[in-house]
């Protein structure tokens, strides 16, 4: 068994280790939580409180580093709390060890972006989404924080809550898409799934909700650009991720690079002191993005480094990632009165309770357990669960002809495109200890599938970007031999995440071309689009018969696009986000205003809110996703029409698995209230139910209508309902309703 660590060094120690250590366990069992962080406090000097809020990053870089040779001294001396992109048991073991060469020995916290799977891959956060399945999505933040703690992590900065609504935003990959309902309830499943049971189990991780707050909404999809939102936009729509992951229990937080109605979110006391500590009672801590507090000197919010610290401090962010700004200037600003030591006091309490509950201060390396790391990290076991979500992930988007699934019997079959044999692009952008050459290819996934049955050729015939049509003669003519052809094209992995946002979203290089090259050659073909975003491809919309939307799907990409396309795994992906057909579109989302003037269709736009050369209507719609079999919905029954103040409703429909193949269909309830005394969206979602049924099953589905799901944001900010009509629609997707209703709100 391993030995306490502060039995473990000599009696002689000061600080943290007698505190603990030298109390009987009866006496250290009474001892409260904060009468332990208390105690540590108080033997700190005021530089080793600015170090514990000091976080510097370690071997790999996620972020512009500074080349600083004297990291290691400044941990022995105790100027660093945390550090980050350290990877690996036995790496955080030794960097722990100097750490307990300071004089009050107090632990490193090590965090890491572990966002979609720490070696096992996951299916990016965007790709998640669309499996609308909470099940999965917490079962796979659970097995990323499994791996990860067992490789000495005690922190992801994750999950990204950011709602996204524009695709030329490179992070949009990291999020889960555009509506605020979705993305609360995958906020609260991905911060259960990284903490589990609770935070200290050897198998958890410190969730963190970031990037607080409205970074998603970036000016013109640019990265780090400004954000200017209403106060409305930003309570109803970015918020409520946030608060769902801190109702879930989300340990920290982390703010952002944007500024936010003037002030960069960093310096935002509205944001971190009025609503996140105060409003909403927040007990964790506040890290600051990469160098955000150093960059409101940019910003033009702060004079220097130092002021740009003080006031990070003053507006309530605890930890400073890789400014120096707090370990360089708070000793100072506190000793020249410009910043309260007790502010300062509260950082550090809120960051040293966290290593408690960890239970470094009893074991330091108990997350750095190389024996656990060799057996969980990359677990088969793991793998198995990869390949199920990322079968969950994938959207059908279109199957005219029932082009899908394959015939298992099918003899010739072309692998054609640039991503059909790459491995690293299933990865994304935030695979952060990933070993590709252990992914499964689409072309191998194929040859799993269908082993010696078929004969599988693969041409390139572009690369995935670049003008070079040199491959499409080969390409046609693989195409003209097959039965079938399987295209796999989109962007590679580092075309969408942090910094890469992209003026053009549609197909890159010559992809587009080449789908119209094999199209031509007659035979049916199978179009799976691999990305970070929605990207624009309107005449493989148009002409090609089936399309998959695999996004990137991490370590059993191949396997489980393998197992769609066969028709093992029936699809039941919808999208989390908007595909528009152009970026003139953009931002477009379903949860829109009427306008006083809406137009009533494409032809219909004479001073109507429309558009001259486009339709209005998306491409794909939020919500949108094919089935290999139908559904088809009825018996809309509501427990009244007319409804009390405060009273629920509850609504009932069922659903009928109309076709020959077992399958799931998510339902999606929708509302929008009619007449209000501020304009509301013209649909907006509520809840959603997603549901199995074999071949002719029906089931009867109930969903209840609170007075919280009725509320809104009233002219004085207050949450509150309005007397009056509402309509509910139920549906397979935003733009597909299936069953219509109304009913009212009574005085
Ligand atoms: C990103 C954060 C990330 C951090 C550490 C920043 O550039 O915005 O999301 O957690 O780097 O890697």
């Amino acid at each position: 068994m391993r030995r306490p660590f502060c039995k473990a060094v000599a009696t002689a120690t000061v600080g943290a280790c007698l505190v603990v250590g030298s109390t009987t366990p009866l006496l250290a069992q009474r001892k409260t939580l904060e009468q332990k962080v208390d105690s540590v406090l108080q033997l700190m000097t005021l530089e080793e409180k600015a170090g514990q809020l000091n976080q510097y990053t370690g071997d790999a870089v996620t972020g512009p580093a500074v080349n600083d040779p004297t990291k290691l001294e400044q941990i022995r001396s105790g100027r660093v709390g945390s550090m980050l992109n350290i990877r690996g048991a036995q790496r955080t073991r030794e960097l722990q060890a100097e750490a307990l060469k300071s004089r009050l020995k107090i632990p490193l916290l090590f965090g890491l972006d572990v966002i979609h799977g720490y070696q096992t891959t996951f299916p990016i956060p965007l790709g998640e989404a669309a499996s609308w399945d909470m099940t999965a999505i917490r079962q796979s933040a659970h097995i990323a924080a499994v791996e990860a703690a067992a490789a000495g992590q005690h922190w992801t900065f994750a999950p990204m809550v950011d709602i996204a609504r524009d695709p030329r935003w490179g992070r949009v990959m990291e999020g889960a898409g555009e509506d605020p309902y979705l993305g609360s309830q995958i906020a609260r499943a991905r911060v259960l799934g990284f903490q589990g049971e609770k935070i200290g189990a050897t198998d958890a991780v410190l969730a963190c909700a970031k990037h607080f707050a409205g970074y998603g909404a970036a000016q013109a999809g640019r990265d780090y650009h400004t954000v200017d939102l209403s106060r409305r936009l930003l309570w109803e729509v970015y918020l409520p991720p946030f608060k769902a992951a801190l109702d879930a229990g989300a340990a920290t937080f982390m703010n952002a690079f944007n500024e936010l109605d003037g002030i960069p979110s960093t310096g935002n006391r509205y944001l971190q002191r009025d609503i996140l500590k105060g409003q909403w009672k927040f007990q964790g801590f506040v890290v600051s993005d990469w160098g955000s507090i150093g960059e409101m000197v940019n910003h033009g919010f702060a004079k220097d480094n130092a002021d740009a610290g003080r006031l990070a401090l003053l507006a309530g962010s605890d930890m400073d990632m890789e400014s120096r700004s707090y370990v360089n200037s708070l000793p100072a600003l506190v000793k020249s009165g410009q910043v309260p030591e007790e502010l300062v006091n509260d950082a550090v309490r809120r960051i040293l309770r966290k290593k408690f509950e960890l239970g470094l201060f009893q074991n330091p390396n108990r997350f750095s357990d190389v024996a656990r790391e060799k057996k969980l990290v990359g677990a088969p076991e793991h793998r198995q669960i990869a390949r199920d979500v990322a079968r969950k992930s994938i959207v059908l988007l279109k199957n005219e002809g029932n082009v899908l699934p394959l015939d298992k019997k099918t003899k010739r079959i072309a692998l054609i495109g640039p991503l059909g044999s790459s491995k690293l692009n299933h990865a994304g952008f935030w695979a952060v200890n990933y070993d590709s050459t252990g992914y499964v290819s689409v072309l191998e996934g194929l040859q799993n599938k269908f082993g010696k049955q078929a004969n599988i050729q693969y041409a390139r015939g572009c690369g995935i970007k670049g003008e070079s049509q040199a491959g499409f003669a080969e390409a046609v003519k693989t195409a003209q031999d097959a039965d079938v052809v399987v295209m796999a094209v989109g962007e590679a992995y580092d075309m969408s995440g942090e910094a890469k946002s992209r003026t053009d979203i549609g197909l890159p290089g010559q992809q587009e071309a080449l789908i119209k090259a094999v199209v031509a050659t007659g035979k049916p073909v199978v179009v799976l689009m691999m990305a970070g975003r929605p990207l624009t491809f309107n005449w493989t919309a148009e002409h090609a018969p089936a399309i998959l939307y695999t996004w990137w799907l991490g370590s059993e990409a191949g396997n489980a696009i393998a197992d769609v396309l066969t028709g093992d795994y029936n699809p039941a992906g919808k999208l989390p986000m908007t595909f528009p057909r152009s970026l003139g579109q953009v931002p477009i989302f379903y949860a829109a205003k009427n306008t006083g003037r809406p137009s009533s269709g494409d032809k219909d736009v004479l001073y109507k809110s429309a558009y001259i050369d486009q339709t209005n209507r998306p491409q794909y719609a939020f919500g949108h996703g094919l089935s290999y079999t139908k559904f088809t919905y009825g018996n809309l029954k509501l427990s009244t029409t007319q409804l009390g103040a405060g009273q629920s409703l509850t609504v009932s429909c069922t659903l009928t698995n109309a076709g020959k193949t077992a399958g799931e269909e998510v339902v999606q309830l929708y509302l929008r209230d009619l007449v209000a005394s501020v304009t509301r969206p013209i649909m907006e979602l509520k809840d959603f139910q997603k549901v199995q049924l074999k071949p002719g099953e029906t089931k009867t589905l109930t969903f209840t209508i609170t007075s919280d799901k009725l509320s809104f944001y009233n002219q004085d900010m207050q949450w509150t309902t309005e007397p009056g009509e509402f309509r509910l629609m139920l549906g397979s997707a935003s733009d597909d309703i299936r069953l219509d209703s109304k009913f009212e709100l009574l005085k």
